[in-house]
């Protein structure tokens, strides 16, 4: 059982100095979310596909393209591992896929981190998407990429919290709004 405070409720996420998982879908804000989140928490912050370009050389978009999906999935894995064994980021934003791999949840749950769902709608996803410099093999088109995000949403609402994000809400309100729940 979770220590209790004075006040006999459990202690937050924040509290505990736990880290906190940014997750959702491409284009969901998870980079810049928990850039903002990290720093109103005066810590630091990971990026794992940033993480993934630094180790390999390569960005996600082409390893995914040169060697296939599968071989992507197994380097973010060991990213993730590395990352939760030897960072001290307060907040590490996923790439979109990853916490859709059943094995990259069990790792998170070892490490016992607050897990955070940025649920943006489909379209808001796909204007960003689209609209970026950002290369997303995954998201080749709006049909690929719908279909991909329906597939995915029963994965990611596995996540201890969810924060909807609506167009109009900056990093800096979904940051805070991330405070009060974790
Ligand atoms: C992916 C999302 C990308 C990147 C890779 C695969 C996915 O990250 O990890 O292209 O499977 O959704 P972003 O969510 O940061 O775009």
């Amino acid at each position: 059982m979770k220590h209790r405070g004075k006040d006999g409720r459990a202690p937050t996420a924040v509290q505990m100095h736990q880290r906190i998982i940014i997750l959702g879908f491409m284009g969901s804000g998870k980079t810049t979310v928990a850039r903002e989140l990290a720093r109103q928490l005066e810590g630091t912050h990971v990026d794992l596909d940033s993480f993934i370009f630094d180790r390999e050389g390569r960005s996600a978009a082409e390893i995914i393209k040169e060697d296939g999906e599968h071989q992507f999935r197994e380097v973010e894995t060991l990213a993730l591992r590395d990352v939760l064994q030897n960072s001290e980021a307060r907040v590490i934003a996923l790439g979109g896929g990853t916490w859709t791999i059943p094995a990259n949840r069990t790792l998170i749950a070892l490490h016992d981190c607050a897990t955070v769902w940025l649920d943006a709608p489909f379209e808001l996803c796909w204007t960003r998407i689209s609209n970026t410099q950002t290369d997303r093999p995954l998201a080749p088109n709006h049909q690929t990429a719908r279909a991909r995000y329906d597939s995915r949403r029963a994965d990611y609402s596995l996540a201890q919290q969810r924060v909807e994000v609506n167009e109009p809400d900056t990093a800096e309100t979904l940051a805070r709004q991330i405070l009060s729940i974790t």
